[in-house]
């Protein structure tokens, strides 16, 4: 395998091994892997000459990046005042009986992980839903279902 192959090498040398670049390039590799696994935080910490514990120290301090294996695709849901009073509770419950998991966990087939958050910053479009990166207002349990079975038919499967 050679060094452009490997995610974490490939964003090292694209921001440069400076340690004020670890927040971006932990990004990067999570993109990749969608979490950042044990041997990628190694790597990083060998060819950026910092020690482990720093690594870890970041990747564990900022919740955005995750050291378990999660989906291809993220659904977070907002479970913040506004939301709720919208009834982002029940949606929420629908979600995980259409999906099979709860929030903070993953599909057992990778393809989606549910979490739950306390204010997406959109409070006027209650309840928000955000499937990978994108905000989705006034959601109900059929639009969004809409919106999975469209993702997955995407990869080929049927949910
Ligand atoms: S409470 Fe849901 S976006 Fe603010």
């Amino acid at each position: 395998m050679t060094k452009q192959q490997i995610p974490e090498l490939r964003a090292v040398e694209k921001y440069g091994a400076d340690r004020s670049f670890l927040i971006p390039i932990l990004h990067e590799v999570q993109e990749e892997y969608h979490f950042l696994p044990e041997h990628a935080l190694r790597n990083i910490a060998s060819v950026m000459n910092i020690s482990l514990v720093d690594v870890y120290g970041v990747a564990t301090f900022f919740t955005s990046f995750s050291l378990e294996p999660k989906g291809k695709h993220l659904v977070t849901l907002c479970m913040g005042t506004a939301c709720h009073v919208r009834n982002s509770r029940g949606l929420a419950d629908e979600v995980s009986r259409f999906l099979g998991i709860s929030p903070g966990e993953t599909t057992s087939d990778m393809l989606f992980s549910l979490e739950t958050v306390n204010c997406l910053g959109a409070c006027a479009l209650g309840p928000i839903a955000v499937v990978d990166g994108r905000y989705h207002g006034q959601m109900t349990a059929s639009k969004l279902e809409r919106v999975l079975k469209k993702t997955a038919k995407d990869e080929g499967l049927e949910k």
